[in-house]
């Protein structure tokens, strides 16, 4: 997979070399860059917002920059050359900072989606994130301020499928951090990024219900045992403990998700509780 993120603090974007992303990378199963958009402006003061039409308060995002810049990592009628050529501004030595792991030039198969973190975008679940790992190329686009010029995202809809995505009902100051949290969710589904695929079967959300407690040793540890049944060898017991912590918690702190759960997915146990 290829991730590209437009954002005019590319330096928000650095634990995307940490960690389980950043293994992903040196193991080639992803390639990230970063771009700054202020490398697409071409005043001396780097501008890229201005005041919103129609009044109010903040600034807005101008269509110009933002424009450049997915033309330049999109190939296609509206780009300013080919995907290996660096960029009008990247040329000419902007201060921008653009990383790649990969050579530059080569155009995943499948596509491109724009994804635009914003709290009015629908809401970001784990269902989203099966979706997005299944993409072979995405482009985030870090909103600032009062977001993006709308007509940014129209015009690359004719373009590309286009999401705007909000991770909850809060107010980030941008969508840097949104992309950092996105990406992780995303990233852990590539096939072989985890070691362990059960990991992903039985974790919260996988199945529509939060994960039941873990525990590891010691046995106690500070008067809390491990609760008896963990330790007791009996699979099939175990295995029906965990369901039932499982839907104990999410009736208790996500009732929402009971109650949208598939019925197929129940058996008679899971009613009787
Ligand atoms: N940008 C600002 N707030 C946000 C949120 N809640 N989700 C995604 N992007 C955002």
């Amino acid at each position: 997979m290829r991730i590209d993120v437009v954002t005019i603090f590319p330096e928000y974007l650095a634990p995307l070399d940490l960690s389980l992303i950043g293994k992903a990378r040196a193991g080639g199963l992803l390639d990230v860059g970063v771009h700054d958009l202020r490398a697409w402006t071409h005043d001396v003061h780097r501008t890229v917002d201005d005041t919103p039409y129609g009044g109010g308060p903040g600034m807005v995002m101008r269509p110009e920059p933002w424009g450049e810049a997915l033309d330049a990592l999109v190939p296609g009628p509206a780009s300013s050359g080919p995907r290996s050529e660096a960029t009008r501004a990247e040329r000419a030595g902007s201060r921008g900072q653009s990383e790649r792991s990969e050579p530059a030039g080569r155009v995943p198969e499948g596509g491109v989606r724009l994804v635009v973190p914003t709290p009015a975008g629908e809401v970001f679940t784990q269902a989203m994130a099966h979706e997005l790992a299944a993409e072979s190329w995405l482009i985030f686009a870090c909103g600032r301020y009062e977001g993006i010029d709308q007509r940014v995202l129209d015009h690359a809809a004719t373009r590309m499928p286009v999401t705007e995505v909000s991770l909850g009902d809060y107010v980030l100051f941008g969508g840097e951090v949104a992309v950092l949290v996105m990406c992780e969710a995303i990233v852990r589904l590539l096939p072989g990024v985890l070691g362990n695929a059960d990991s992903l079967a039985e974790e919260s959300h996988t199945q529509g219900v939060l994960e039941a407690p873990v525990y590891t040793k010691p046995p106690e540890w500070r008067g809390h045992p491990v609760p008896e049944i963990l330790r007791s060898g009996d699979h099939g017991r175990i295995a029906r403990w965990r369901r039932d912590q499982a839907l104990l918690r999410t009736a208790q702190r996500r009732p929402d998700l009971l109650a949208t759960l598939d019925p197929g997915t129940l058996d008679k146990r899971d009613v009787a509780l």
